[in-house]
């Protein structure tokens, strides 16, 4: 795994859109994973910039998001087809066909889940999936506990999770108990992995994650298992790692490397 420790939240930003602006610029008709949350927002900033002002293309895209609340229509304002609509796709040139998004209202959730996972089959699978990370080191809506082979599937929330999203709902009681998401065996098929996580709030969690052992109870840990993954982190969110002098002299040491 890579940890690249940036100063602040929008350095931190701006590398991971440089990331996942290569990705794009070798294979334009790649295939993207979203993320939702207050985390990713200057990512997409960043990439709605790139798109307006220096022609990056997504015309050829394709995404798949994550996850989104049962119960919340994509009209719904703290709905996560709302949340992606408003803070990114409304910005750039994705075929709105491309775009999936799991149904919060679908009729048969298995049905769908497992439609769902086959669409990411045919469509060649994910290049690199966006993931922010919770404040008990869930990704996605892979709450502790969720084994590290799941698949796309409904998912009872924690109450600490509800707790935290509680701010972007007018009262605690609206906050949906149930979501669809992609499991973490689904999210570790992704050819490359990006990891974002800012504030000292995400700081345990992060060392949890990076160091700490692999176990569903911190779903973030499989990461470790992955061949491609890189964690962004701001300077706060890097604080309770016990090697980040290391994290930080690969960083500096890294580039001069000689080209393979
Ligand atoms: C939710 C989402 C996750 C996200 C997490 C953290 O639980 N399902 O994908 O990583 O929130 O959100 P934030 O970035 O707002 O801290």
């Amino acid at each position: 795994m890579e940890v690249i420790i940036c100063e602040e939240y929008e350095a931190m930003s701006k590398a991971a859109a440089r990331d996942i602006a290569n990705v794009l610029n070798t294979k334009p008709n790649a295939v993207l994973g979203m993320a939702t949350g207050s985390t990713p927002l200057g990512l997409y900033q960043e990439l709605v910039r790139l798109h307006k002002e220096e022609g990056l293309d997504f015309s050829q895209v394709t995404t798949f998001n994550l996850d989104e609340y049962v119960g919340l229509s994509p009209q719904h304002e703290q709905s996560y087809h709302r949340f992606m609509h408003d803070n990114f796709f409304s910005a750039v040139n994705i075929p709105r066909q491309n775009i999936y998004i799991p149904s919060g209202t679908t009729s048969n959730y298995q049905a769908f889940c497992e439609w769902y996972e086959r669409r990411i089959m045919e469509c060649g699978g994910i290049d690199v999936q966006i993931l922010g990370i919770g404040s008990d080191g869930h990704i996605a809506f892979n709450e502790p506990g969720s084994s590290l082979q799941s698949r796309t599937r409904l998912k009872t929330l924690a109450k600490s999770t509800i707790d935290d999203n509680a701010r972007f709902f007018d009262k605690a009681s609206d906050v949906p108990i149930y979501a669809i998401t992609m499991g973490v065996g689904t999210i570790l098929e992704s050819r490359k992995l990006v990891l974002l996580a800012n504030g000292s709030s995400k700081a345990k969690a992060i060392a949890e994650a990076v160091e700490g052992p692999v176990t569903s109870m911190i779903t973030a840990s499989a990461l470790q298992l992955h061949p491609m993954a890189t964690v962004y982190l701001d300077a706060a969110a890097s604080e309770q790692l016990k090697m980040r002098d290391y994290y930080l002299w690969i960083q500096d040491k890294k580039p001069g490397a000689p080209a393979l």
